[in-house]
């Protein structure tokens, strides 16, 4: 793995030799061609190609240069923004025009600028292009970070003396080899987030997209070219993701020219975007990740996220969550003794979940109406809040600010201040509409009732949910398309609230794992990964989900015995040892367990406190087992002088035995101690374990280990096995 986390690349990260400009780090080589006859086009987007002189750029572009087209208009090679003028016939970068006139632009460029990343390094380009015909200003930026994740965005403007101009689209795209012959995408739903589906890269479009205003249950988080058969950690994939909360649009394409690209941008709602003279629009990050394997086109995102965010350097806190608890049912005792256990079992952090607010007895009332509910909480909140600090445990509140109920008094007072569009109130879902934030006092009540709350009650982290999609979301009293503007407030609320109290974690939830992407992540600590905290579930959907974010960032709490969403009934050692990889919560109602329940809950609070660190930092391993049914993943200190693997049967073996484990990705010259990271909690699952397990455990090579690997633990299925390499 060569993706530095904190590092500086030793090398510059950038040549130029007249308009090439070549962008490296990290493994990864970024070759643009910015002359002036057009937007940006990608030479090489892909594994490195070395420091370049000036003639070797030069030279590798004439090796490069596409043979003129058969029987074609020979356009340009195709831009970062694809353009229909250049004999360019698939989905164009750009769509938008003047009352039907200036549909089709050609952009030529008129600026080349080198722009230094904040660490002092030159890090990108910005290129700036007009045509003067259709009268548009165009600004596309190109960078790539210390890890060797490359972004791209664009700004069009709308010069003052131009008509509006009537955006439709805008999505900027990087061009894959002809080797990329698979794609990898992920769907879900409700309560099962994340599931792949792979098909092969054939000519034609592949468009994921959302209309729902957030990214949706079944986002993909990315989309992945890769060469045939890649896996985890074999060939070569190139992933785009789109750090957008609103809707999207993410596509890949194969020309019967023979081009490839993949390509994201905002989806537009029809009238959604007109430029007024003088205006602009700005286009969200796309991001894009090179990496021999999946596991190291992931790395480049964790690495980037883990530098992005300051608070995510703090240790993520072991939550105690109320929902699947108590559900609506508070009582100050009930919650009280909770929070007693929460404190015996060792959490630091006790989050009171929805049902708190006026009139919020069920999930049909109260949304918008964020008082605490004087019925059920004659004190406010401020007993449960007293005794939980008393604890030693931070308090976190549950919120649903993007919402609003019909039956709600605010509903009642501020009709208008609802989403919809064509004066009706678009359908209902769970009882609820969306509050229109673009309207500046809706806007400034929440965040009042927000900021408000927080003060009082000293409140260390809000679950902050979206449970519904936006449906016919137009803005009042025009109707006009509104999830642009929607989600460009809703990220102003929670900036505001951050400055203003700057403490302050927040946890993305929508239904679960319906708003994650990077944009919301820019201004949250860490996402709810689903509804399903069901382990075998949850083994598939944090796999998954960390293919875009790494562990420390998603959510993961250890439910009853019997799962709420599923039925099945797991061990707690496969509902700890599978919450272990996540940011460590429990969401279960501790006062109705056994006292040696807590006893063992307590022991792996412990184990996590302990191992944490390494957890939330090191690089994160996934293997390609022959075995579907044998799932093998880790992490892997940056220094490599420890890991901890997770040895997960999810299924029954065909064979009696799955034979060997090679475990990749340690440092093949050191020797490690290989043993059960939790014995005790071992000796549970595992009808006859190997000698490896049991005894004082095995020393061996990280070579070995990657090369000739582990005997495999016979593991019934839904059971796993926690292992410990310590090579200090
Ligand atoms: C949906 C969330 O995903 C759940 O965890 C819970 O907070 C409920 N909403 C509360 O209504």
């Amino acid at each position: 793995m060569t993706v530095p986390s904190q590092t500086r690349h030793p090398e510059p990260a950038r040549d130029a030799a007249g308009d090439l400009v070549h962008l490296r780090r990290a493994g990864v080589s970024l070759l643009l061609d910015a002359s002036n006859s057009g937007v940006p086009v990608v030479l090489h987007w892909g594994a490195d190609l070395g420091a370049l002189t000036g003639p070797e750029l030069l030279d590798l572009a004439t090796a490069l240069r596409r043979p003129v087209r058969y029987g074609g208009p020979d356009g340009r090679p195709v831009g970062v923004l694809p353009e229909h003028t250049h004999a360019w016939f698939g989905m164009p970068g750009l769509s938008g025009h003047r009352s039907g006139r200036d549909w089709s632009p050609r952009f030529q460029r008129t600026e080349l600028r080198m722009v230094d990343g904040s660490d002092g390094v030159p890090t990108g380009v910005a290129v700036t292009a007009r045509d003067d015909a259709a009268a548009l200003d165009l600004v596309v930026e190109v960078d790539i970070d210390p890890g060797g994740l490359v972004r791209l965005r664009a700004d069009l403007a709308n010069p003052a003396h131009a008509d509006p101009y009537q955006l439709d689209g805008l999505a900027l795209c990087l061009p894959v080899p002809p080797q990329a012959a698979e794609l990898l995408d992920l769907t879900g739903r409700w309560s099962r987030e994340r599931a792949p589906q792979r098909q092969p890269f054939t000519v034609g479009t592949r468009s994921r997209e959302s209309r729902r205003g957030k990214p949706g249950l079944d986002a993909t988080l990315l989309l992945i070219a890769g060469t045939a058969d890649f896996g985890f950690r074999s060939g070569e994939v190139w992933g785009l993701h789109l750090g957008w909360s609103g809707n999207h649009r993410i596509h890949a394409e194969r020309t019967p020219e023979g081009d490839a690209l993949l390509g994201a941008g905002e989806l537009l709602l029809p009238g959604e975007i007109v430029l007024a003279p003088g205006e602009h629009y700005r286009t969200p990050w796309v991001y894009a990740s090179y990496g021999r394997g999946l596991d190291e086109m992931s790395a480049r995102f964790h690495a980037h996220l883990r530098r992005s965010v300051p608070s995510r350097r703090r240790s993520r806190p072991v939550v105690v969550n109320t929902w699947e608890a108590v559900y609506f049912d508070h009582d100050l005792g009930r919650l009280t003794a909770l929070a007693d256990a929460a404190a015996r079992i060792g959490a630091e952090r006790f989050v009171l979940d929805d049902g708190w607010f006026r009139g919020r007895r069920d999930d049909h009332a109260g949304l918008g109406d964020w008082y605490v509910d004087p019925d059920v909480w004659p004190d406010g909140l401020h007993p449960l809040v007293a005794h939980v600090h008393g604890l030693g445990l931070e308090f976190g509140l549950w919120v649903e600010p993007e919402m609003i109920s019909t039956d709600s008094d605010l509903a009642r007072a501020h009709p208008d201040w609802m989403l919809g569009t064509a004066g009706r109130l678009p359908l209902e879902a769970r009882w609820q509409q969306v509050l229109d934030l673009t309207h500046p006092d809706a806007f400034h009540h929440v965040l009042d009732r927000l900021d408000t709350l927080v003060r009082e009650y000293g409140i260390a982290y809000l679950k902050w949910d979206h449970n519904r999609d936006l449906l016919d979301a137009g803005t009042q009293p025009s109707g006009r398309a509104g999830v642009h503007a929607q989600t460009l407030a809703a990220y102003r609320l929670l900036d505001t609230l951050r400055e203003r109290h700057p403490r302050l974690q927040i946890e993305s939830c929508s239904s679960g794992g319906g708003r994650v992407d990077l944009g919301i992540l820019e201004r949250t600590d860490r996402i709810w990964g689903s509804d399903c905290i069901d382990a075998l579930e949850r083994q598939s959907i944090q796999r998954w989900t960390q293919l875009l974010l790494p562990p420390e960032v998603i959510g993961a709490h250890v439910g009853a015995a019997r799962a709420h969403t599923t039925g099945r009934t797991h061990s707690l050692t496969f509902r700890a040892g599978t919450a272990f990889f996540g940011s460590f919560g429990v969401e279960w109602d501790l006062t109705s367990t056994t006292p040696e329940e807590q006893r063992e809950l307590a022991w792996w609070v412990t184990l996590y406190k302990r191992h944490r660190d390494l957890l939330h930092s090191g690089t994160v391993v996934r293997v390609d087992h022959p075995d579907p049914a044998l799932w093998v993943h880790g992490v892997v200190a940056p220094d490599r002088t420890e890991a901890i693997v997770a040895i997960v049967a999810t299924a029954t073996s065909t064979t009696a035995n799955p034979g060997p484990v090679r475990l990749p990705g340690l440092d093949p010259d050191r020797r490690y101690l290989v043993r059960a990271l939790a014995p005790e909690a071992a000796e549970k699952v595992l009808p006859a374990p190997p000698p490896w397990v049991t005894g004082p455990g095995v020393r061996l090579s990280g070579r070995i280990l990657g090369a000739a690997g582990l005997q495999a633990p016979t593991l019934r299925p839904e059971q796993l096995l926690l292992v410990h390499l310590d090579g200090r």
